[in-house]
């Protein structure tokens, strides 16, 4: 399917068919979403794949009530580092690298340039700034996914708290972002018939 003709398809699913998705389309569709840009290409965001269905059950408490955490085929939780700053730059300088074939001594004036960005901003600053990032990810698996077939629902209407505590993720520096539930679309569900909204060109656009 073309991007045009895919992002007409897609919408978010309010109710999933308990059909599962091909385990290696979903993983075609991680790697494609690992590819996300990032800011600095710090990708301080992880992907979470739920699978045991216990734990997903005990989501849909603290998901307002939104049943398809469960009833998906796949659910993704976007989760961000917690600790932003030089441990996360050296990191990422070691891949660099890595990579490139370059010395960690090389890339020192970019880790000083990172490094005193992040000094230069508050705790707040530094979480918004790691969130974007995972939006950013949201952003291409919501828009990959339809070009696969795959459904998808994204999920800000969680408490973020909750899931934490259940995926047990501070003690792995992480904090839980945003969900992207995975799946096919039910027959009967009725968003499906939903027409878009979604504002004229004219509006959304401006030449200067
Ligand atoms: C960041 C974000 C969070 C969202 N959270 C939810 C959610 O918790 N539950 C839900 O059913 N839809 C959620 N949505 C879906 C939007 O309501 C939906 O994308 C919007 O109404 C436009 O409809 P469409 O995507 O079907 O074209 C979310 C969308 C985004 C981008």
């Amino acid at each position: 399917m073309n991007v045009m003709d895919a992002l007409n398809w897609r919408y978010a699913v309010r109710q999933f068919s308990p059909e599962r998705l091909d385990e290696d389309k979903v993983m075609e569709l991680l790697g494609a979403t690992r590819l996300s840009a990032t800011s600095y290409g710090l990708q301080p965001y992880r992907m979470i794949l739920v699978d045991d269905m216990s734990v997903r059950r005990s989501l849909i408490e603290y998901s307002y009530g939104q049943e398809k955490v469960a009833d998906c085929s796949h659910l993704i939780v976007f989760a961000v580092q917690t600790r932003v700053g030089d441990e996360m730059v050296d990191r990422y300088i070691r891949s660099v690298a890595l990579a490139r074939e370059l010395s960690v001594d090389e890339l020192k004036g970019l880790a000083e340039h990172m490094k005193s960005v992040f000094s230069g901003m508050t705790s707040e600053q530094k979480r918004e700034w790691a969130h974007q990032q995972a939006y950013i990810a949201l952003g291409t698996m919501l828009t990959v996914a339809p070009t696969m077939e795959i459904d998808t629902c994204p999920m800000g209407g969680i408490e973020a708290d909750g899931y934490d505590s259940i995926l047990g993720l501070s003690e792995k520096g992480l904090e839980t972002s945003v969900v992207c539930a995975l799946g096919v679309r039910h027959p009967e569900d009725e968003n499906a018939l939903l027409k878009k909204v979604r504002y004229d060109m004219a509006e959304m656009m401006m030449t200067v």
